[in-house]
């Protein structure tokens, strides 16, 4: 079978995904707002997305604002999107000129219609580069992907554009907000938390998880440079010897 993702070991990875967490954690330790650790956290999301255009990376999926951050109260919620439309207006024109293809995943339509209208734009205008693909997760959650991509596959079969017994993996990834990615390889959540918490659950099937004490607003190249060479220094074997 052929390998999905980033080929064989030591070879570095194609898409990387990262759950940004520990902003908070991180302005707690300086005695700041909340909202200075998303600040630094901006800053570390710039430094890494450069990064991973130095690299050669072909996709980065980062984890911005999940479907269950809407608990948090609504003055970090306005921080957050404030943050959001600083970075999309003062980083598209370099997104654009490093030839950065923006892609937002997630039930994103539903965030606030001038923060729509601005990625829309910013879709469009970056829709044709080819180096990295940028996806922000943004309103997103793996098990409501799931339900989006389930509802959409009853529909189609109930209009008969399908048949439930034709159904298999590719027919479900081509539904996925990831679809045209490639394979993800290594997922990397910082702030010394083990877990999930909601994101890419198909995609992450067989990726390499690298879990890092860093806190998010202290990341940079050199972090990510680790993280991929502890990927490239594992054996991927997808269930086979
Ligand atoms: C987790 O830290 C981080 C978030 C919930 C949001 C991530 C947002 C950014 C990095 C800034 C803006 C993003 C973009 C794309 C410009 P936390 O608040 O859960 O940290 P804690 O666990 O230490 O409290």
């Amino acid at each position: 079978m052929p390998k999905p993702g980033g080929g064989d070991e030591g070879a570095g990875p194609r898409h990387v995904a990262i759950i940004m967490d520990g902003n908070g954690r991180w302005a707690k330790a300086r005695r700041l707002p909340r909202v200075a650790g998303h600040r630094a956290g901006a800053e570390a999301v710039r430094r890494t997305v450069r990064a991973a255009c130095e690299m050669g990376l072909e996709a980065l999926t980062l984890y911005a604002f999940s479907s269950e951050n809407w608990r948090r109260p609504a003055t970090e919620i306005a921080d957050l999107m404030g943050l959001l439309r600083r970075f999309v207006a003062s980083e598209l024109e370099e997104i654009a000129r490093n030839d950065v293809r923006l892609k937002i995943v997630g039930d994103w339509r539903k965030l606030e219609p001038d923060i729509v209208a601005m990625l829309d734009d910013a879709i469009a205008r970056t829709a044709s580069n080819r180096a990295l693909t940028l996806a922000i997760a943004l309103n997103y959650g793996a098990r409501d992907e799931m339900l989006r991509v389930t509802r959409r596959l009853m529909r189609e079969a109930r209009a008969g554009e399908i048949d439930p017994d034709a159904l298999d993996e590719a027919v479900v990834e081509a539904r996925l907000d990831t679809a045209e990615l490639p394979p993800l390889d290594l997922l990397i959540r910082t702030s010394g938390e083990v877990r999930l918490s909601n994101f890419l659950l198909w995609q992450a099937a067989y990726s390499e998880l690298v879990f890092t004490d860093t806190l998010w607003p202290d990341f940079d190249a050199a972090a990510l440079s680790a993280a991929c060479d502890v990927f490239a220094g594992r054996e991927r074997r997808y269930g086979g010897l």
